[in-house]
C-alpha cells in the first residue's frame, strides 16, 4: 500500500487560501486520513513512488485478465462502493473505460451524462448536483468544461470532511490525469526509463489546450532524464506556467516550431488534434495545422525504437494507415487506461496491496 505522511487538515482552510495553492500544495489537503489520494485532480499530486506503485498495480491486473478466480477476487475488492460518473463534456473512451474499471472491482455505476436530464435544468447549481452525487455515492467520476468546477468541489469535500473520492476525467483544456497515466504506462513498458539515460518526448500539435499534452507533461516531470520538445505553432504553443513548472523542477525543454526539424530526434511522438471546441473551427487552417500531422513521410523519419501516441479522438493529424506501423502504441494505450483506472481506484479506496495481488 502506498501512504503519504504530508496531510493537511482541510476542516480549518477557507476557499480562497486553497484557491492560491500550487496544485501539489492542494493535494496534501486531498488526501484520506490513510494517506491514499482522495481527489485526483492534477498529475503533480503524484510523486515517483505513487507512480511505480499504480503501474505495477495496473500491470498485475492487466496481466491476470483472462483469469477467472482473479477476476473474482477482484469484484469483491470495491465490492461496497458505488460510483457516479458526471460527464457533461463528449467522451468516448474515458468514460467507457472508467466504468468498466469501475465495474471491474465491483463497484456499482450511475452516470449523469446529459445536465438537462439532472436538477440543473430546474436552475440547481452545479456545485449542488455533485454534492448531492457526494452524498450519494462513494466516488465522483467527472469530465467538466470548466476547471474550477471540479477545484472547488475537491474542496468543499474535504473541509465537510466527506468520504467521496474525486476523479478528475478532463477538466476544461487545463488537465486529464488519468489519460497521463494511461501514456506513461504505455511509455514505461517501451523505453527503458530504469536506465536514466537522456530521452527525447516530442508533444505536437494545440499545446494552448490540449489537457492531455499538459497532464502528460507534468507527470513526464518526475523523470529528469526526458528532455520535452514542444513542437506547434506559435499561437498554439505550451503555456508559460507548465515551462516555469519545468524550470522549477530541473527539467530540460524547448520549443520548437518545425516538426520535419524536430522528428528524427523523439524517442516518443504525441500527437494532439486541434482543439476547436475552445475557439474557432477555420484556425487549422490559418495556422497551417498541416503542418504539425503525423503523414507516412514523417513516420519514416522517426527512430525505429520510437513510439507514437495519441489520446485520440485523431483527425488528420494521424492518419489511419499509421495503425499498423509496429510503433504505434495508441490502440494499447486505450486497453491499458482501463488497467491503470482499476489501479487508482484501488488505491484510492486502500485496496492497492500489490504483495497480496500478486499472491493471489
Ligand atoms: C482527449 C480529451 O478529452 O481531452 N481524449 C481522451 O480523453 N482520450 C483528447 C481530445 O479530446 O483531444
Amino acid at each position: 500500500m502506498h501512504v503519504a505522511t504530508d496531510r493537511a487538515d482541510a476542516s480549518t482552510i477557507i476557499w480562497d487560501d486553497f484557491c492560491g495553492l500550487s496544485p501539489r500544495e492542494k493535494g496534501r489537503y486531498l488526501l484520506t486520513p490513510g494517506g491514499q489520494v482522495q481527489s485526483f485532480l492534477y498529475s503533480q499530486q503524484l510523486d515517483r513512488p505513487l507512480l511505480d506503485h499504480l503501474i505495477a498495480l495496473a500491470e498485475i491486473v492487466r496481466t491476470r485478465r483472462n483469469d477467472e478466480r482473479f477476476g473474482a477476487h477482484l469484484k469483491t475488492l470495491l465490492g461496497t462502493k458505488s460510483g457516479a460518473l458526471y460527464f457533461t463534456q463528449p467522451s468516448t473512451r474515458t468514460f467507457t473505460s472508467f466504468s468498466l474499471a469501475a465495474r471491474a472491482a465491483g463497484m456499482m455505476c450511475e452516470e449523469i451524462r446529459d445536465p438537462e436530464m439532472s436538477s440543473l435544468y430546474k436552475g440547481e447549481s452545479e456545485i449542488d448536483t455533485l454534492l448531492t452525487l457526494a452524498e450519494l455515492a462513494d466516488a465522483v467520476i467527472m469530465r467538466q468544461g470548466d476547471h474550477s468546477l471540479i477545484d472547488r468541489f475537491a474542496f468543499e469535500v474535504a473541509h465537510r470532511g466527506l468520504e467521496t473520492r474525486i476523479l478528475n476525467g478532463g477538466s476544461g483544456s487545463e488537465q486529464h490525469p488519468t489519460q497521463a497515466l494511461l501514456e506513461l504506462y504505455t511509455i514505461v513498458s517501451y523505453l527503458d526509463l530504469e536506465s536514466g539515460d537522456p530521452l527525447t518526448v516530442g508533444i505536437v500539435g494545440d499545446l494552448k489546450r490540449s489537457r492531455t499534452a499538459r497532464s502528460l507533461s507534468y507527470l513526464l516531470a518526475l523523470y529528469p532524464q526526458i528532455r520535452h520538445r514542444f513542437i506547434a505553432p506559435e499561437e498554439l504553443q505550451m503555456g508559460d506556467d507548465l515551462t516555469e513548472y519545468l524550470d522549477d523542477n530541473g527539467i530540460g525543454w524547448q520549443r520548437d516550431e518545425s516538426l520535419d526539424e524536430a522528428i528524427p530526434e523523439l524517442d516518443a511522438i504525441y500527437m494532439m488534434r486541434m482543439q476547436d471546441e475552445y475557439g474557432e473551427t477555420s484556425e487549422a487552417t490559418r495556422l497551417k495545422y498541416a503542418q504539425f500531422r503525423l503523414t507516412t513521410e514523417r513516420a519514416a523519419k522517426l527512430k525505429p525504437t520510437s513510439i507514437i501516441l495519441h489520446p485520440l479522438p485523431r483527425r488528420d493529424e494521424l492518419p489511419i494507415e499509421l495503425d499498423s506501423d509496429p510503433r504505434a502504441r495508441y490502440w494499447e494505450a486505450v486497453n491499458r487506461g482501463k488497467y491503470v483506472r482499476i489501479a487508482l481506484l484501488l488505491h484510492m479506496f486502500g485496496k492497492d496491496d500489490v504483495e497480496g495481488l500478486r499472491a493471489y
